[in-house]
């Protein structure tokens, strides 16, 4: 990620922090919206799966320069997706409902360039999470979490 998109990340995540649990809630009900199909995979109440989103998007925000110290805790985060049952085709479906998220929450500040920025953490932090061999597979994940 540029400087820029650095920069442009941190801003709006200050600017949606008054409305970062509503934003995470939305996601997860667009996400529900319009793929109810992946509802089951989610265990969790909606409000805390998004704080444990949150705590976790604050984490990566808060280490951009320095990404490369967060790489192992989000390959396991990645290996436990697989054992939640999200398979790789699934991320795109995610990202969109993020994006969709980020713009409500933003409305206009949620720039072309800022939704780029945005584009380039999500792919940053779902290229490592799919680091994984099985998810190029398609494997069924021995812990799955039913
Ligand atoms: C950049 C992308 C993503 C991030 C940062 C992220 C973050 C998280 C975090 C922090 C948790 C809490 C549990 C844990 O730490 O293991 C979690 C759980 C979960 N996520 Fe994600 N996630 C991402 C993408 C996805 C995608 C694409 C899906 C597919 C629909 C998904 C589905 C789930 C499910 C099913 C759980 C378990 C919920 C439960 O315990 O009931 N996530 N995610």
């Amino acid at each position: 990620m540029t400087s820029e998109q650095i920069a442009a990340v941190r801003t709006s995540w200050e600017q949606l922090r008054p409305i970062s649990e509503q934003t995470a809630f939305q996601l997860y009900t667009r996400l529900f919206e319009l793929h109810p199909e992946l509802q089951h995979l989610f265990k969790t109440d909606t409000r805390e799966q998004g704080h444990k989103l949150l705590a976790m998007l604050d984490t990566a925000v808060a280490s951009l320069e320095d990404f490369d110290t967060l790489s192992t805790d989000i390959r396991d985060l990645g290996d436990r997706h697989l054992a939640y049952g999200v398979r790789v085709e699934h991320y795109a479906l995610f990202e969109d409902a993020l994006h969709w998220a980020l713009s409500h929450g933003l409305g206009e500040r949620y720039t072309p360039d800022v939704a780029t920025a945005w584009r380039a953490l999500f792919g940053r932090l779902a290229d490592t999470m799919r680091g994984h061999t099985a998810y190029a597979h398609g494997s069924t994940p021995q812990a799955s979490a039913s």
